[in-house]
Parts: C-alpha cells; sequence; structure tokens
C-alpha cells in the first residue's frame, strides 16, 4: 500500500476514490487527522494531511512520529510525502516540482526519533542516502512519462520555521549547498528510516526562498498560494500516475 502525506495545498486528494477514514492512535500520540484510505486506479492508498484537514498544525507542532507510524502500522510498504518548499537554486523558481536528494537538518526541538531510551540497544541507522532511491527513480520516470516535469535531486534545507527565513539566512543555507528550503522535511524522512519505510518527497516551490528572485524584498503570500495551486494539479497528475506504475 503507497502512503501519501500531503503538505500546504494538498490537504485532500480529490483523486482518491474513498473507502474509509480511521483514526489512528499510536503510541506515539495521535496523527494529524484520520487516515483516509482507498483507492486511485487499482492501487491501495492511504493519505494523511500533515497540518490537520483545516491545516491548523504549524510545521513544528507536527506530530511526525505518529504520522509515520500510524502508516508504517497500517500496512504502508511506500510513502509519498508532498511538501511546499521555496527554491534557492536558480532553475527552482516557483511551480516547479523537484525530487531532492538529500537533506541538511536545521531544526530542533522537535521529537525526531522512535528511540526513546532504555528499552533496548541503542541503533544508528544509515542515512547517507536520506530518500528511497527506488521511490524517487519511480516519481522522476513518472513524471516523464506523464508530462510533467520533475527536476532530479536537490539538497533540501529543513528549517524550523513557522516564520520564513532572513535574506541572510537563506545566503548561509546555499553556502550550506541547499537548492530549496522548506519546513517539514525533517524528521520525516529520518523517523521513515528508522522504521524501514522506503520514503521519497515531491516538491512544490511555491516561491522564491527570501531574497531571491521576487523575494528579494520579501514573499508575497497571494502570489505563492497561487503558485501552489497550479502546481498541486500538476502533482496530482504524477501521483495518478504512480498508482498506474
Ligand atoms: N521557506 C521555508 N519553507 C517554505 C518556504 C520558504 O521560503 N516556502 C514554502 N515552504
Amino acid at each position: 500500500m503507497l502512503g501519501i502525506i500531503g503538505g500546504s495545498g494538498l490537504t485532500q486528494l480529490a483523486i482518491l476514490d474513498v473507502s474509509h477514514r480511521e483514526v489512528v492512535r499510536t503510541p506515539y500520540g495521535e496523527p494529524s487527522g484520520p487516515l483516509t484510505f482507498g483507492r486511485i486506479g487499482c492501487k491501495d492508498v492511504v493519505f494523511v494531511a500533515r497540518h490537520g484537514h483545516g491545516h491548523t498544525i504549524p510545521p513544528h507542532l507536527v506530530n511526525y512520529r505518529a504520522n509515520i507510524h500510524a502508516l508504517e502500522s497500517s500496512g504502508v510498504t511506500q510513502i509519498i510525502s508532498v511538501a511546499s518548499v521555496g527554491g534557492i537554486r536558480k532553475d527552482l523558481g516557483p511551480g516547479s516540482l523537484v525530487a531532492p536528494h538529500q537533506i541538511v537538518d536545521y531544526t530542533w526541538g522537535r521529537e525526531m526519533t522512535f528511540q526513546s531510551g532504555g528499552d533496548g540497544p541503542v541503533v544508528h541507522i544509515d542515512f547517507t542516502e536520506p530518500y528511497d532511491e527506488t521511490v524517487r527513480k519511480l516519481l522522476l520516470d513518472v513524471s516523464q512519462k506523464v508530462g510533467e516535469e520533475v527536476a532530479d535531486g536537490a539538497v533540501y534545507a529543513t528549517t524550523q520555521g513557522p516564520r520564513l527565513e532572513t535574506a541572510a539566512e537563506i545566503d548561509r543555507l546555499q553556502r550550506d549547498g541547499a537548492d530549496i528550503v522548506g519546513m517539514t522535511g525533517m524528521p520525516e524522512a529520518g523517523l521513515a528510516r528508522e522504521l524501514n519505510v522506503p520514503y521519497a518527497a515531491l516538491c512544490v516551490v511555491s516561491n522564491w526562498a527570501a531574497g531571491r528572485g521576487d523575494s528579494s524584498h520579501g514573499i508575497k503570500f497571494d502570489t505563492l498560494e497561487a503558485a501552489l495551486h497550479l502546481a498541486m494539479a500538476r502533482v496530482r497528475r504524477v501521483i495518478e500516475g504512480v498508482c498506474e506504475a
């Protein structure tokens, strides 16, 4: 079964032929909302809205552990995470879709591991390649097939939020090698790896990052919403393609 985590702009998945919704409790608390089960084409899918159905949970308060645990315990064998990001790299302007290949984590104070200590040996997971290459390639192959351009590879800087960054912070992220910036990439990807669930992200660039492009003097939220809305139609086509693959 395919798990889809929807971010900003994707709180519902209209292409999902819903069979039922389930309120799942986990040892880590409740996920962001009920899990929605159904089918896209002939593929079983379960969907969860990362920020809650009404988009009320900010990035630093998302219960990432509960979301990943709930998906895994529901039998999910692959996760596609959809997330909106700011573009730093020159070719990744608003409206671009990108499947990142690397992460730099700047978040803090989040519950970022299932290892709570004391009840077993310490385990250090390998995270050299934070995204599952099979799922990432599937996204790229399918996007080609359905005619939607998805950039292959980017370094995703995960910031704490919920505020956006300063221009100097984006300069620093760029010096660190970041191509895109978002607030939810971690600990989500690390938790999926801890539970051994193959996970990849399909990122939607909703705006130029602070100090870049038309965000050189501030980020305009009205154009951000519009870019997100348009790009989500393309995301849906890629997801439909994945479900037919
Ligand atoms: N910064 C951080 N997170 C984001 C951005 C941004 O510019 N755009 C969308 N999510």
